[in-house]
């Protein structure tokens, strides 16, 4: 199913994007839920894919983690079931995450999707991401908080952050097309009434803190002349044990130097932004395919298609792709981006044959028919 998303974007930016949350009813008409709770449980059976089971039996808050080998024992209600990413493992969920294209791709995190059963919830808290909560099937309370407030917050237990009370902005229920949106840093609770599937389709960016630790690590290894400071027009200071302002902002220059040297920040933002932020299901070829080999399945009509949420982008002049840079040039980064499913007459240029080759033996792209 192809879905389609009713949102002026345009109002819904100026509005509301990392201001404040807002319920958007039947953004998604006549919903279909992409997959089932018995399908969620069994990824949730895999070792690869991040899950949890969170509980509140009797006011007792309890997180269990995947993967799970059975579901017994969990009563029939306030227990949930939330999957990470499925969106790197489901091709029907993943389809929801299509909408949310036009959104800055190296912001989107992943698909969580959450089965609950009555009375069940995660508990109050705040994430340090935006997220497009869409309800499929069932029906949830939400309460949301304003942000920017001074919330307190508490482990109701060692992997659950809850908040203080918060004064709810929004208290409402939603059904199956409706969508919440939350900006970070607003507190909510979703409440199951009965049982309910959503879907959480999560946009994230990194802190300096990390961002600046990370650069520096991509320094350290593609830099290795050291760059020391100099001063050769130092003149003897009143006070040798000050550091003189004039020598700090040299310092600091030094350093936004770097930062601001595209041919190094670009790289590593590139490399660094398209790093999967959760499992991929890659598969590197076993045995792994020559040149004409592939081009000749190409040619016989095989089809390539990309593994599902791969981080592809564009830095620059440059494309990049789990963490690699891409060589070749933009017109076919550009198709890359854009199409997940290929065929001989888009790269049959040798150079770019090449380059599939090696994607292909590491398992970005595979053959779905030989
Ligand atoms: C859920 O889907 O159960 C929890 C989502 C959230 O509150 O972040
Ligand atoms: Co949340």
């Amino acid at each position: 199913m192809n879905y389609k998303l009713a949102i002026d974007w345009d109002d819904f930016l100026t509005n509301y994007w990392q201001k404040k949350p807002v319920i958007l009813r039947k953004a998604f008409a006549n919903f279909i839920d992409p997959i089932t709770p018995d399908e969620l449980a069994g990824l949730a059976m895999e070792e690869e894919i991040d899950s949890r089971i969170v509980s509140n039996k009797n006011g007792i808050w309890d997180a269990q983690f995947g993967p799970f080998t059975q579901y017994d024992d969990l009563g029939e209600d306030h227990w949930s079931l939330l999957v990470q990413a499925v969106d790197h493992w489901h091709t029907q969920a993943a389809r929801l995450i299509e909408p949310f294209k036009c959104l800055p791709q190296w912001q989107f995190d992943d698909l969580m999707i959450s089965y609950a059963t009555q009375g069940a919830g995660v508990g109050p808290h705040i994430d340090n991401y935006d997220v497009f909560i869409i309800q499929g099937m069932g029906r949830r309370r939400w309460q949301v908080g304003d942000r920017n407030q001074n919330y307190k917050q508490y482990s109701a237990h060692k992997a659950l952050l809850h908040v203080e009370d918060y004064q709810p902005i929004i208290d409402e229920e939603i059904t199956a097309g409706d969508i919440l949106y939350i900006p970070l840093g607003c507190p909510h609770n979703g409440v199951s009434i009965g049982e309910s599937l959503s879907y959480s389709v999560g946009f994230i960016t990194q802190t300096s803190q990390t961002l600046l630790s990370n650069f520096a690590d991509y320094i350290i290894d593609n830099l290795p002349t050291a760059i020391y400071y100099q001063d050769k027009d130092l003149k003897l200071p009143n006070d040798p044990y000050q550091v003189q302002p004039y020598e700090l902002a040299k310092i600091q220059d030094q350093l936004i130097d770097l930062i601001k040297t595209p041919k190094l920040f670009n790289d590593w933002f590139g490399k660094h932004i398209t790093i999967p932020m959760h499992d991929l299901n890659i598969i590197p070829v076993e045995t792994p395919y020559d040149y004409y080999e592939f081009e000749s399945l190409l040619k016989n009509g095989a089809q390539l298609h990309r593994v599902p949420s791969i981080r592809i982008l564009k830095v620059g002049d440059f494309g990049y792709i789990h963490g690699e840079k891409i060589d070749l040039p933009m017109p076919i980064i550009d198709l890359l981006c854009k199409t997940d499913t290929l065929c001989y007459q888009q790269i049959q240029d040798k150079n770019t044959l090449q380059v599939m080759l090696d994607f292909v033996n590491k398992g970005y792209w595979y053959f779905t028919e030989e």
